[in-house]
């Protein structure tokens, strides 16, 4: 047994009563990967002790919106955009997401996977114990099946836990000349039956968007996923509302994310379904743009919202869940304790995973953070450097303190 000791703010959401808690002076007690015990008392002759110096812990983030698959970075882009070019104008001049594809079609699978596994090593010393990932800079059969087994052997062979997402549908690669019907029939007919046949992928995701793929193109897809058993989840109103929230509602996605461009009446839409928006803030900060997702009109309107970082080499190249945290609350004008919420039970939701994850409760997977700080205030007030102590994953502890 492992017991975390003399926690001074143990601060996380509680599932039995739907409320954020802070519980100050006690322990954890962890049991293999579980917790089994949160106490006030003093206990003697337990071996294996972590003393937390009266600090702050919080359950791990749960990121549920990255692209972590591809090998290059694109500075390249971001000097563009800060000589004035727009993300949009930067795809059309053949940049983005289609100048990603040949590095990921031509780099060995095992090139790629030590380039994953230490992308993986800064999300978990950032805090992050569960990522979501997609592919998407494959776009042929073979090296989305590729990036799907590099994803798997992450998730097995990395302490932190990866949930991968199939995104073929991420843009029409060059080969196809535009012709995104047969990229579609592709996708349909090809990739998605191969995707599930290979049994890694547990989502799959489109991106819809204006140049990208349409509503009709989205339907197709997503329906042809639920038919092979991969739970439907959509890029929807990013640049332009074209349609992506209505679809997410139809067709049950888990998550509709990014929604910078969500209209009312899909507000509304939300609102009477299941859906949960993912809010990507890191995004809109990174392109340097103006427009946040309306995140309090969400709330209001009693739409679940998680946060997650959308990680990836052109929009947001950013892994820190604190980061994103700090946004959430500068300019999607959530409180600290929302933004918390957001970042871990929501996101656990946003993969399914919420009786095993995303809060500090008895009979959870211990996925913690230990944090050099004493409140939650000081995460966002600390923005890009919320110090932390350690990080017991799995109910093992990451770093030796002593
Ligand atoms: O979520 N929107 C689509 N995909 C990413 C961008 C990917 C890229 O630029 O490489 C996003 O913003
Ligand atoms: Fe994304």
């Amino acid at each position: 047994m492992l017991r975390l000791t003399n926690i001074g703010n143990l601060s996380t959401y509680n599932s039995a009563t739907g409320l954020f808690e802070k519980i100050t002076n006690c322990n954890i007690d962890i049991e293999n990967n579980l917790i089994v015990n949160i106490d006030k008392n003093n206990r003697n002759g337990i071996e294996n002790i972590i003393d937390c110096k009266q600090k702050l812990v919080t359950p791990g983030f749960v990121d549920a919106h990255t692209h972590p698959v591809f090998k290059n970075g694109r500075e390249k882009e971001f000097i563009q955009r800060i000589s004035g070019k727009s993300y949009e104008e930067i795809f059309n001049d053949g940049g983005g997401i289609n100048s990603s594809i040949i590095g990921v079609r031509e780099i060995s699978e095992t090139n790629l996977l030590d380039i994953v596994m230490k992308r993986m090593d800064e999300f978990l010393s950032l805090g992050t114990t569960t990522i979501e990932s997609k592919t998407g800079y494959g776009l042929d059969t073979e090296s989305e099946l590729k990036s799907l087994r590099v994803l798997d052997y992450v998730n097995n062979n990395h302490k932190i836990d990866v949930f991968p997402t199939f995104l073929g549908a991420h843009s029409v690669p060059e080969e196809f000349n535009g012709d995104s019907t047969s990229y579609v029939e592709l996708i349909c007919n090809e990739m998605i039956p191969a995707v599930a046949e290979q049994g890694i992928a547990k989502f799959c995701d489109v991106f819809c968007e204006q140049g990208y793929f349409d509503y009709k193109d989205s339907h197709k897809i997503l329906k042809k996923a639920i038919e092979y058993n991969l739970i439907p989840r959509i890029h929807a109103d990013e640049f332009s509302s074209i349609g992506g929230t209505k679809l997410a509602t139809e067709v049950k996605a888990i998550s509709a994310d990014h929604l910078m461009e969500i209209s009312d009446h899909d507000i509304e839409l939300l609102s009477n379904s299941d859906t949960i928006a993912i809010l990507l803030p890191g995004t809109t900060f990174f392109l340097g743009k103006k427009k946040y997702a309306p995140a309090r009109k969400l709330i209001d309107n009693g739409v679940q919202i998680a946060i997650a970082s959308d990680f990836n080499p052109g929009s947001c190249h950013i892994k820190s869940m604190p980061f994103i945290v700090g946004l959430s609350c500068i300019y999607l004008g959530l409180s600290i304790e929302e933004a918390l919420i957001a970042a871990t039970w929501s996101g656990a939701c946003a993969i399914n995973e919420q009786k095993r994850i995303g809060s500090i409760e008895v009979g959870k997977q211990a996925d913690l953070i230990i944090w050099d700080l004493n409140t939650i205030e000081q995460i966002p007030y600390n923005i890009t450097a919320a110090p932390i102590l350690n990080i017991i994953k799995n109910g093992e502890s990451l770093i030796n303190l002593d």
